[in-house]
């Protein structure tokens, strides 16, 4: 209970640093975008990836947790994690939102660089969006099977493992500076188990990520679920 009222007070706090944003509020941290300013920009205008977005990827380790039981067998090896991203609004000294891909591939998210919350922020803070794909979901499976041996690495605890790298590592194309985290804040958006997965992100990897939006975020968890 007590644990669901501290999840519960920590979504509301982040809707609210959410609407400060887009209201143009003053946030520590990065610059607000001010608009109409020939700014000079990090990125050249054939690097901003207009729609329909280029893919990318990164070299991600299969396994984030070499030293834990639960993931016995174990593996070094790294597979390629695609992402997608848009700096048509991005000014040096924006923040980055990482739109976390949820249960299916990142190319049927793209919309969402295009409209609705993530949009929004980035036209209102000068930032840059992306969308990294979900491990196992469109291009980023890891293994060429699936075998139970290789679905052991698919946990939540794994995937926003996966969004923490990917802050601290990633260098977009085109973009002549560095955006990691956490010198670049880094402000994760998600709905439904994507927004559990935020949540669970900021809780796990705070000192890496510097905020999150958990819509509809899920919360509790079942084991088997009739009811669905
Ligand atoms: C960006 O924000 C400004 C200021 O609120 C607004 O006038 C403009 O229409 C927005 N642009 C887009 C593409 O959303
Ligand atoms: C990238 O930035 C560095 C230093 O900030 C500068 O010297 C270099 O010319 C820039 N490169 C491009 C392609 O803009």
């Amino acid at each position: 209970m007590a644990r669901s009222v501290r999840q519960a007070t920590l979504l509301l706090l982040l809707c609210g640093f959410a609407s400060q944003t887009a209201q143009g509020a003053d946030v520590p941290g990065f610059r607000r975008r001010r608009h109409g300013d020939a700014a000079e920009t990090g990125a050249t205008l054939a690097a901003r990836q207009p729609p329909p977005y280029p893919d990318n990827v990164i070299d991600m380790p299969v396994d984030h947790y070499p030293l834990d039981d639960r993931y016995k067998p174990h593996t070094t090896a790294t597979f390629q994690q695609h992402y997608l991203f848009d700096a048509t609004y991005y000014q040096p000294g924006g923040p980055v939102f990482l739109y976390v891909g949820g249960e299916t591939s990142a190319r049927s998210r793209a919309s969402n660089l295009q409209t609705g919350i993530v949009q929004i922020l980035m036209n209102a803070t000068g930032g840059l969006g992306v969308i990294l794909e979900n491990r196992y979901y469109g291009n980023s499976y890891p293994f060429d099977d699936s075998t139970t041996d290789h679905l052991v690495y698919l946990t939540n605890e794994q995937t926003i493992a996966d969004a923490a790298y990917f802050a601290q590592h990633v260098v977009f194309p085109g973009i002549n500076e560095s955006l990691t985290a956490p010198g670049t804040p880094w402000i994760l958006y998600g709905g439904s188990l994507a927004g559990g997965q935020t949540a669970m992100a900021l809780k796990a990897h705070g000192d890496v990520l510097y905020a999150g939006i958990a819509s509809s975020g899920i919360i509790s968890v079942k084991l088997e679920y009739p009811e669905w």
